[in-house]
């Protein structure tokens, strides 16, 4: 079967035509990025109506590239939450339009499910249950994946998302936005034990997480050296900086993992194209006796055909959007779309 699928919750405007949930026919990402660099930040009603410029010759361009008819597209699957409101609307409006169009199903699919599928993409011997870490600018999730379309959300950040530190502190190293890359690169050859970070525990679940901490050890030492005039070896901090992010994510999707008997963990989500972090997750797995499956970088970041395979398997499950289908801002990763028809 094939699906288009639209993805517009943030600052990419993507599309992409999927077979079955697994292959990607065409996959078109077209980022918003450098105009939000000038503000060190995504100004959403900038990313809005860049989505509605730019979404209709974004799908164009996806059925060109497949090769597919327009009469061979079975349904259409559209991110309906979380992300920027705005930003959400554009794409779940333009897909309700192409349903009725075409006269073919809507399906809506959480961007964080997608992200998770992205995997499915990339692993064709991957399949349900696994423990997954989600890691975004937007989410932190450790997430119990028992089945395509069935999964209970074990933790998260109780405040910033990882990637959201990554940024932070990639701005205060004036390494421009989004930083994650960045500090990445910087981080090569630096002393990861140079610099002495925050590891948080939360009270209360063990598997939930906080960054901002740690992010505000790095301003502060950062404003430190500045003040006083001291030069500030800042491939060492960015080291040092990643591991603790690494420290706060990989024991802990381990020990999800291990808690539901599962012996897998897959990695999800922008966070996850980290280098350092994907050496901790394969370590931590092989020491657990467990296997670790981690999307190629370009499967990690927002993409539309991530919402496309995961779209797939809700429509197989029966999830389909009605006219009142509507876009949600916040929703959680294991809870159904209150105006879906269908499904569960
Ligand atoms: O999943 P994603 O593309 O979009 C959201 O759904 O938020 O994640 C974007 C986040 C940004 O915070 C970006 O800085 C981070 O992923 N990121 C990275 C790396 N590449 C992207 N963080 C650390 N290391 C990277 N190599
Ligand atoms: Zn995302």
């Amino acid at each position: 079967m094939l699906i288009l699928a639209i993805e517009t919750s943030c600052d990419e405007t993507a599309a992409a035509i999927c077979e079955n949930g697994r292959r990607i026919l065409a996959g078109e990402v077209l980022s918003q990025a450098d105009m939000h660099a000038l503000y060190g930040g995504v100004v959403p009603e900038i990313a809005s109506r860049r989505h509605i410029e730019t979404l209709g010759p974004i799908c164009s361009e996806a059925v060109a590239k497949s090769g597919v008819a327009m009469s061979d597209i079975g349904a259409i699957a559209v991110t309906c939450a979380p992300g920027l409101i705005g930003a959400l609307l554009v794409g779940v409006s333009f897909a309700k339009s192409a349903s009725k169009a075409l006269n073919i199903p809507l399906v809506p699919v959480h961007h964080i499910r997608g992200h998770i599928a992205a995997c499915y993409i990339a692993f064709p011997e991957l399949t349900p249950p696994f423990c997954a870490l989600v890691a975004s600018g937007g989410h932190t999730l450790i997430i119990d994946v028992e089945d395509y379309t069935k999964m209970r959300v074990l933790g998260s950040t109780r405040d910033d998302a990882a990637g959201e530190a990554f940024d932070k502190c990639a701005r205060i190293l004036g390494l421009g936005y989004p930083g994650g890359t960045a500090i990445d690169s910087l981080s090569n050859g630096g002393d990861d034990a140079a610099f002495s970070l925050p590891r948080a525990s939360v009270s209360g679940n063990p598997l939930d997480m906080s960054f901002s901490g740690l992010k505000t050890a790095v301003i502060n030492l950062v404003h430190n050296s500045a003040q006083k005039g001291e030069p500030l070896d800042k491939s060492s901090l960015a080291a040092s900086f990643q591991a603790a992010v690494s420290d706060a994510l990989a024991p802990r999707v381990i020990a999800a993992a291990k808690a539901c008997g599962r012996n897998v963990i897959v990695g999800a989500g922008g966070v996850i194209a980290n280098s350092r972090i994907r050496r901790d997750l394969e370590t931590a797995a092989t020491a657990a006796g467990m296997k670790a499956f981690l999307p190629p970088p370009a499967l990690c970041g927002d993409n539309a055909a991530m919402i496309g395979c995961q779209g797939y398997y809700e429509f197989l499950s029966g999830s389909r959007a009605g006219d009142e289908q509507n876009a949600y801002a916040t929703m959680p990763a294991d809870a159904s779309f209150p105006d879906m028809i269908g499904g569960k």
